[in-house]
This record gives C-alpha cells, sequence and structure tokens, in this order.
C-alpha cells in the first residue's frame, strides 16, 4: 500500500533536469534455467554472470525526467519501503524508461499497474512523460493516495475470482472488467502486483494475469504495439506458477527472466507477434 502518511517523495515530472538512466545490469537468475534478458532496448549492457539477484547499475545520460534512481532510493528507504525490492524495482523502472526513450519522439511508455502501492510513485516518476495507469480494487485506498498524490491515476476495479475457489477460474476463465478507457487502451508494459492473493478470501492474481496477457495479444494483433512487457510479481507461490504455466507458457511469450526478492519474487515476460 502507498504513500498514505506524507512519507513519501513528492512527485516531480521535472523536464527541465537531466535525465540519468539507470541500467540494471548484472546477473539475473532466470525461470526454468532459461538465460534471463533485461526487459527493454539495452539488453547489450547485461553481463549475465553469476547468479547474483541484486544486479549492478550503470548509468546513461539521457534529456529527459528526474533520475528514477532517486524516486527507486527514496521509496526504499521510506517509512513504508514497497514490497518489490530495490533491484526489482529498478528492473522494471529501466525497462519504462530505455522503452520510452526508443518511443517515437521519446515520449514514455503507457504503463498499466494492477495495485496501488508505497512504489505507485516510482511509476510515476520512472514513466515520465509517458501514461500510468493504476487498477485498484479499494476505493478506500484509491481516496487515501490520490488525495495526497493528485497526479496518480487510479480507477477502481472488483474482481469476482477467490484464492479458495481457483479451480472456477482455470476451469472456465474470464476476462475482468476495466473501465471503458481502459479496455480500449494498449499498453507497452504491464505490471501485475494485485490483487491480494495469500489469504484464502483473497482475489488472487487469476484475474489481473490473465487480462494483461490477453491486452497484450489484443494490442499487438492490432498493431498498436510492437511487444508488450509483463511483469509479475509474487511467482514463487503455486496460483502465480500455475498462471505462468497455463498462460504465460507460448510461442509468443518470451521469458525474459527473474529477481528473487524476500518479499516476492519478480518475472518478465514479452509477448510479442506470433510467427
Ligand atoms: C490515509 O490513510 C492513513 C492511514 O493508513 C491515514 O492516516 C490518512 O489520514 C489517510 N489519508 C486520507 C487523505 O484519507
Ligand atoms: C471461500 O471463502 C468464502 C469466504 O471468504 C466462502 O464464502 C466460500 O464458500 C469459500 N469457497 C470455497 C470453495 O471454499
Amino acid at each position: 500500500m502507498a504513500c498514505h502518511d506524507g512519507q513519501c517523495p513528492p512527485l516531480r515530472c521535472n523536464w527541465a533536469l537531466g535525465m540519468t538512466l539507470v541500467l540494471l545490469v548484472g546477473a539475473m537468475s532466470s525461470l526454468r534455467g532459461q538465460p534471463s534478458r533485461a526487459p527493454d532496448a539495452y539488453t547489450t549492457q547485461q553481463s549475465g554472470r553469476g547468479s547474483s539477484t541484486t544486479g549492478s547499475a550503470v548509468r546513461l545520460s539521457l534529456q529527459g525526467c528526474e533520475p528514477y534512481g532517486d524516486a527507486v532510493q527514496s521509496a526504499v528507504d521510506s517509512a513504508h519501503p514497497p514490497y518489490l525490492n530495490q533491484a526489482q524495482l529498478l528492473w522494471i523502472a529501466a525497462a519504462l524508461q530505455g522503452r520510452g526513450a526508443a518511443a517515437a519522439g521519446g515520449g514514455g511508455t503507457r504503463f498499466l499497474v494492477f495495485g496501488l502501492g508505497y512504489d505507485s510513485q516510482v511509476w510515476v516518476a520512472a514513466n515520465c512523460g509517458g501514461e500510468t495507469i493504476f487498477l485498484e480494487d479499494s476505493a478506500v485506498w484509491i481516496h487515501n493516495v490520490t488525495t495526497s498524490y493528485p497526479n496518480i491515476k487510479a480507477l477502481l476495479v472488483s474482481y469476482r475470482g477467490r484464492l479458495n475457489d481457483t479451480a472456477k477460474f482455470f476451469a472456465s476463465p474470464w476476462l475482468m472488467e476495466v473501465p471503458e478507457s481502459v479496455g480500449k487502451a494498449c499498453w507497452e508494459n504491464i505490471l501485475v502486483d494485485a490483487p491480494m492473493g495469500y489469504k484464502p478470501y483473497h482475489p488472487g492474481r487469476m484475474e489481473s494475469t490473465y487480462y494483461a496477457v490477453h491486452t497484450a495479444r489484443r494490442c499487438i494483433a492490432a498493431g498498436e504495439v510492437a511487444d508488450v512487457i509483463i511483469f509479475l510479481h509474487d511467482v514463487q507461490r503455486p496460483v502465480e506458477s500455475k498462471l505462468i504455466a497455463r498462460y504465460l507458457a507460448a510461442p509468443d511469450i518470451v521469458r525474459l527472466g527473474v529477481i528473487k526478492g524476500r518479499n516476492g519474487n519478480l518475472a518478465a515476460f514479452r509477448v510479442v507477434r506470433p510467427l
């Protein structure tokens, strides 16, 4: 959950500042032993050595936003650090800025995030100039966070699934309802870090993960995006593992790797145009 008591740094998008692109490099552990790849345009920087999950950082200078490394550091150092650890935050942030810089005009990317949390301000900073939309199932929480941070765009969704009855979803998966503006939109990047999924009465990540894959394929087929990076958090859990096996193990989806974390492992996938 996010910056509800003023602990988080203010959100800024200062185009006058030179942007420093911090690239997460170094080794990342991989899913099923496949070599990991950084999910952005700057993969050549990756060393691929060893099995460390922390990685090191390299800086590139680009024109644009404030350095997102500062936003990551502030979030990690705050009284309410995000569940994603520093290496995981940097991995996503590097992908956002790498892809945003590579986009026509360097204008940022379209980023859909399931879950409003202590990491939200990092995504707005890292995707400075782009569009970041959060989908959240707690209206109270949306009100709380957007009161403090009016530049965070969060929309309410609801989930029908329950963790104590995943069989129902896997037997006959359904596409969750999203606000119309989101349903029509396309995204270069999607982070699935919600809804909650560790108590029997929690919704679990079935609907959000399934929706992410579906909308990625829809936008690729429509020619709206060339590819879509999907980040999925907590992939060490049984339901997330099953979701990967069911919906993210396909010929048009490339596994990019995983970064482990004490509060959950983060995996990335690239959905591409089918051959
Ligand atoms: C947000 O929630 C926190 C408690 O988690 C509370 O202290 C704060 O006053 C709330 N802010 C708003 C604007 O509702
Ligand atoms: C799941 O938990 C809810 C209560 O949270 C309960 O109403 C429902 O019957 C449970 N479903 C199964 C399949 O156990």
